[in-house]
């Protein structure tokens, strides 16, 4: 019976060489590179290897050429079998160092086989020589050998440095988006909270303005009842008590309270109309209830939004609104708030001195733009060109973290919409969206 040794570091490739050996009837030894491969080759005497190329320690080249030096292994026919030196300058230089055959990976059990049996018939046919190559010749195949071997490496460090590139891109890809989807479910919790508890002051909010109402007319009977008694003490100045009375009432401001309360009255009737409006628009702005998609006015959206951001728009700006008379949009509302408040929150924070903000809403043909545009210092063509980048941030630490931008472009995107900006240094910028009444991938539900 003949024996193989089939030599490659890839288990799954010695594996597949072994069955087909075994299968063909030869006994099979094996190896996991060059060099365990000529210890085996010198102990076990195969009749032929089989060999990888491209291994560590000792390749399938360097194999050969050891081999051929070796007077007690030279006669052993050696077949590569490899897939990753492809090129045909490869193949010579295998068959220049003593291969009898170069044969690519993957090649079918059949080929492999006839050509194990056509090296054995050769080995048998040709006489054992002792003939040496001449130095020169062997310096010849080495010069080629050290080629081949230094353009090899060349492309596998070229592979591993793409594959560490599109490594270095997933992650980061994976990182944004990561913090993109922290960022988004933040914003939905607090939507969520911010709802849950405007639901909870509404019911107080409701009987105060009710209370406060009859209070309200409580106070006039009594103002009413009150100034009939005064007229009637006035009109019997005999009467014991008259002055102590006038003086009570001096003394306890009795008139003053009584215009004051009307006045304490209304303004608490203000006040509490004001919470009910704030709660209002925290449920509009969280929209909880909408989370899916629905047709929404975006002038009713921006009016909603600047009343939730209005605590930090009041002291830097005046807010002005043009507002067109613009057709629904079919979106998520929820989503787009966000937007809205992003883009009035950084028009705030530009703002150097008290300035102003401008909205617009205007419609055409490609369906709705909101424009959102401020006094603010502006930013330089540097900084303007890296805004949307995840991240990106030219604020302080714990003031910014880079991802409202970022994330309205992606919100504006989902809705088949773009989002630009123009911006001057030290006169403002303008970021202006774009949204179709109805994006195809947002179906109305
Ligand atoms: N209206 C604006 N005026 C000037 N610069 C702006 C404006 N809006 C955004 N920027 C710039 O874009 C950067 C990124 O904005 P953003 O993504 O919202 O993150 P953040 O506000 O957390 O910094 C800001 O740090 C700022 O430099
Ligand atoms: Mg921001």
């Amino acid at each position: 019976m003949y024996s193989i040794l089939v030599v490659d570091d890839d288990e799954l490739g010695r594996s597949m060489l072994k069955l087909f050996l075994q299968d063909a009837g030869f006994m099979v030894h094996s190896a996991v590179d060059g060099a365990e491969a000529l210890q085996t080759a010198r102990s076990e005497a195969p009749d032929v290897i089989i060999t990888d190329a491209l291994m560590p320690i000792i390749d399938g080249f360097e194999l050969c050429r050891q081999c051929k030096m070796d007077s007690s292994l030279r006669h052993i026919p050696i077949i590569i079998y490899s897939g990753d030196y492809d090129r045909e300058e490869d193949q010579r230089l295998g068959l220049s160092m003593g291969a009898f055959r170069y044969l690519l990976k993957p090649s079918s059990a059949e080929t492999i086989v006839k050509t194990v049996n056509e090296a054995l018939s050769e080995s048998i046919l040709t006489p054992r020589t002792d003939s040496d190559s001449s130095l020169d010749e062997q310096m010849q195949v080495l010069r080629s050998y050290n080629e081949v071997l230094f353009n090899k490496l060349e492309a596998k460090m070229q592979q591993l440095e793409e594959s560490i590139t599109r490594h270095q891109k997933s992650e980061e890809a994976l990182k944004v988006m990561h913090s993109q989807i922290i960022q988004q479910e933040k914003m939905a919790s607090i939507g969520q909270l911010a709802a849950g508890v405007a639901h909870e002051i509404n019911n107080p909010m409701g009987f105060i303005s009710s209370n406060l109402t009859t209070l309200s007319r409580y106070a006039e009977r009594l103002d009413e009842y009150i100034a009939r008694l005064h007229q009637s003490l006035e009109s019997c100045p005999s009467h014991p008590d008259t002055e102590e009375i006038d003086a009570m009432r001096k003394k306890l401001k009795v008139e003053y309270i009584i215009s004051d309360i009307r006045e304490l009255v209304n303004e608490s009737l203000d006040g509490a109309t004001r919470v009910k409006r704030i709660v209002q628009d925290l449920k509009s702005f969280s929209r909880v209830d909408q989370a899916e998609s629905c047709r929404v006015n975006l002038n009713e959206a921006l009016e909603t939004t600047i009343n939730i951001a209005w605590n930090e728009l009041k002291y830097v700006a005046t807010v002005e609104r043009h507002f067109g008379d613009i057709p629904d949009v079919v979106c998520y509302p929820q989503q787009l708030n966000q937007v809205f408040l992003n883009l009035l929150l950084n028009a705030a924070q530009s703002m150097e001195k008290p300035g102003s903000i401008t909205l617009r809403t205007w419609s055409d043909d490609s369906g709705v733009c909101v424009s959102v545009a401020d006094t603010g210092k502006g930013m330089p063509e540097e900084v303007r060109q890296r805004i949307f980048e995840p991240f990106f941030t030219t604020k302080e630490p714990g003031k910014g973290t880079g991802l409202g931008l970022s994330i309205s472009a992606d919100i504006v995107h989902k809705h088949a919409g773009d989002i630009t900006v123009e911006s001057e240094v030290g006169q403002g910028t303008t970021f202006t969206v774009r949204l179709p009444l109805a994006s195809p991938t947002i179906a109305l539900k």
